[in-house]
């Protein structure tokens, strides 16, 4: 299975000349490098999803929404529907970031919907889970994360289990812009919460270790601190924010996890 690195460009990138020159700088760097075992997945604002998928798709390079609505079409102000994702050559769509969940009070049942939307309409939902620094020090991860998989992933098959990206984003460590030295979960921790994950889609959905989803790692992830947030703690790959928007720093990360 490729180790994956997705960009989350949250939203940035506000004009036309700052997208051609976030094109053109993603697709200079990636020029003669070869990916084989990293594959690249870029979520930019809708509004770029088909320009995206036009200009960087390659093989190692897919494109993702960065939301979903739960329903595919109809009287809903201002929303994008899965369909539309797809039809416009999104790949993939995150589902239930952290921000999403705490500024646009989404729940973990409404993000079963959007889960169950995007799978009917072939994208693969990236799902993010994690803990606020207030319920790792009342020791409630376990409890937050059991939570947030028997919820969000209720009434999906074993099989379509298989196919998720699970991103496991600890709120705390996401970059603010303003900590360069925030506190980081060290590969240990990731490994744990890891382990903790695969348990329960063992014990409460039924999965077979062989068959387990991806788990990423997001938060503050750079190509120097890459080997030990992702290599060391055995994940699949990173769900990446800020550095993202740096096409060189971020393509390095992908090459870490190259070698
Ligand atoms: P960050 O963001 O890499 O800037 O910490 C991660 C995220 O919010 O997905």
């Amino acid at each position: 299975m490729k180790r994956l690195v997705v960009g989350n460009l949250k939203m940035n990138i506000i004009s036309k000349v700052e997208r051609e020159n976030y094109s053109r700088a993603f697709l200079n760097v990636l020029t003669g490098k070869e990916f084989k075992d990293t594959h690249f997945i870029i979520c930019p604002p809708f509004i770029h999803l088909e320009n995206f998928s036009r200009n960087l798709k390659r093989d190692c390079v897919s494109i993702g929404a960065q939301d979903t609505h739960e329903e595919a079409s109809g009287k809903f102000t201002g929303e994008i529907s899965a369909p539309m994702i797809k039809n416009f050559g999104g790949d993939a769509v995150i589902i239930g970031h952290s921000e999403r969940r705490k500024l646009f009070k989404e729940s973990n049942l409404l993000i079963n919907k959007k889960i169950k939307i995007s799978l009917k309409n072939n994208l693969v939902p990236i799902i993010c889970l994690g803990e606020t620094r207030a319920q790792r020090d009342d020791g409630e991860i376990k409890k937050i994360i059991s939570l947030q998989l028997e919820e969000g992933l209720r009434d999906i098959s074993k099989a379509k289990i298989s196919q998720l990206i699970l991103a496991y984003e600890p709120i705390w460590a996401i970059s603010d812009g303003k900590n360069a030295n925030k506190e980081l979960p060290s590969g240990d921790n990731i490994m744990e919460i890891r382990i903790l994950i695969q348990k329960i889609l063992t014990d409460k959905f039924g999965l077979n270790l062989k068959k387990m989803p991806q788990i990423l790692y997001g938060g503050s992830v750079n190509f120097k601190n890459v080997e030990e947030l992702c290599v060391k703690s055995g994940m699949d790959g990173v769900l990446v924010g800020g550095e993202s928007l740096h096409p060189v720093d971020f393509i390095k990360i992908g090459e870490v996890l190259e070698k």
